[in-house]
């Protein structure tokens, strides 16, 4: 896991976000409010996102899980991704990582896609 992609040069890795990435503002607020945070190297990079919103584009896919959302951002990524009836049930342990991202997520008009459980992921499978 790495919140950039990793073995690429910094000015090559640059040109990748400035020539390709794609960010609804939420996003990237989202990001900035996550740069200061003490575990903010476990944020997915915006590359990963924005490739996991392709797979969820390609797929046609309608429902997802994601386990371990920390604040937010694969999920808004893959909820601005989901049709306007698509779902997420999102999995984490922590409301302090997750209430994080709440704002940003009704910022980008997502937040009734996901639906948030707080408990071990594992917890779930009855
Ligand atoms: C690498 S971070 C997830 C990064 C996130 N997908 C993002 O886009 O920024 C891992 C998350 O898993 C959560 N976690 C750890 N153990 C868990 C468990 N048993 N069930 C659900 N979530 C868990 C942690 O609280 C943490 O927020």
């Amino acid at each position: 896991m790495s919140n950039r992609t990793l073995n690429l040069t910094d000015p090559l890795y640059d040109y990748v976000l400035a020539h390709s990435l794609r960010e609804h503002p939420a996003q990237t607020a989202l990001r900035d409010a996550t740069r200061g945070h003490e575990r903010a190297t476990m944020q997915i990079a915006p590359e990963q996102g924005q490739f996991m919103a392709m797979l969820v584009k390609l797929t046609g896919a309608r429902n997802t899980i994601e386990i371990g959302v920390f604040t937010g951002y694969s999920a808004l990524s893959v909820a601005l991704a989901l049709p306007a009836d698509g779902r997420i049930l999102a999995c984490d342990i922590s409301d302090e990582y997750t209430r994080i991202g709440k704002p940003f997520w009704a910022q980008a008009g997502i937040a009734d896609k996901i639906d948030l459980r707080l408990g071990p992921a594992l917890a779930r499978r009855r």
